[in-house]
């Protein structure tokens, strides 16, 4: 069993010496780039002009008027964040499983561990959710979740057939559509020793497509990129867009997943809520013809199914189960 770590955080004595399993050496090791990325640094898309034909005027419209919403769903969370431990222990994750409240990859008794803890929901498809583990307390955040959710399959659609397409992979669209989507909402407490812990390990996100939200604007997430972390400054009114590991599959490494990690700090805690888009669940994770033209492929065949399996016996640790799959 992990310790919960926003109860940690709270402790009185804690300032003293933070539990030496969360306490990470190689920080030191890994170079950092001096101050926040400028938005220069990353290229900032404006959904509205994402709009293909087949997006009318009007879904346009109601998805801008959904992200004026947005602001309503993040309060849900920092008051859930608020409630007692024991309260928000009734939702606690079913052992061997991740969906609920908790933490992720926890696979040995030796690892590190990551200063923060999550709520992991599955949201799509609607059939597949798990409502005995949706809060009812704050009471509107059933309904605030599921609305989100909607607004953000509508974003990914957009964006999953604008990546395909920027690829020539016309069909990319039609492996993600409306298929699998999950929420998780990441809660990291201000640390005393800020600097030696990490809240999240480095790793890529082993789905196909990752729309984040920063929620209170704090900063912490960094992304790698030559070999360097490089600082996300979190813009309002916008999300972080990663490429998971099954587009740098069925792109043949056209596309690749980003590493990235979250750091914290010593005054603030930070939310974040990550929503994760993937094939179907009988899908088979294999570059697609079009990738493969030209040239072999880079990738070994997968059932999503095994690869999940893969995915929960690993640690998360930088891009290692992509490696796993490469040929
Ligand atoms: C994530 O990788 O799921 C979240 C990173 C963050 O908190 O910014
Ligand atoms: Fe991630």
């Amino acid at each position: 069993p992990v310790p919960n770590v926003q109860w940690l955080a709270a402790l009185k004595d804690i300032t003293d010496q933070i539990p030496e399993t969360y306490i990470r050496p190689e920080i030191n090791g890994s170079p950092v780039l001096n101050g926040a990325s400028k938005h220069g640094d990353i290229p900032i898309i404006d959904l509205s002009r994402l709009d293909h034909l087949q997006y009318s005027e009007d879904e346009i419209l109601k998805l801008s008027s959904a992200c004026e919403d947005w602001g309503f769903f993040q309060a849900m969370i920092e008051e859930f964040f608020q409630l007692p431990l024991q309260e928000k222990k009734a939702y606690e994750q079913i052992p061997g499983t991740v969906e609920g409240y908790g933490q992720a990859f926890v696979v040995s008794e030796e690892q590190k561990l990551d200063w923060g803890d999550m709520y992991f929901l599955s949201t799509r498809p609607v059939s597949g959710r798990n409502l005995k583990l949706w809060p009812t307390n704050p009471p509107t955040f059933k309904d605030a979740l599921d609305q989100y959710s909607e607004e953000m399959q509508r974003v990914a659609n957009i964006l999953l057939d604008s990546i395909g397409k920027s690829l020539k992979l016309d069909k990319l669209i039609d492996k993600f559509k409306d298929f699998q989507q999950s929420v998780r909402i990441n809660y990291y407490p201000p640390c005393p020793q800020a600097s030696k812990v990490l809240g999240l390990s480095p790793h890529s996100d082993t789905v196909g497509l990752t729309v984040l939200l920063q929620v209170n604007e704090v900063q912490g997430l960094q992304i790698k990129k030559n070999g360097v972390w490089l600082p996300i400054k979190p813009l309002s009114g916008a999300f972080i867009v990663n490429i998971g590991d099954i587009i740098e599959i069925m792109s043949n490494g056209n596309y690749k997943s980003i590493e990235h990690r979250a750091i914290v700090n010593t005054d603030w805690e930070r939310m974040s809520i990550a929503t994760f888009h993937s094939p179907s669940a009988d899908a088979q994770l294999v570059p697609l013809p079009e990738a493969v033209e030209k040239n072999k492929p880079h990738y070994r065949n997968i059932s999503f199914q095994d690869y999940v399996k893969m995915v929960f016996s690993f640690k998360l640790q930088g891009k290692n189960i992509l490696d796993h799959m490469k040929l």
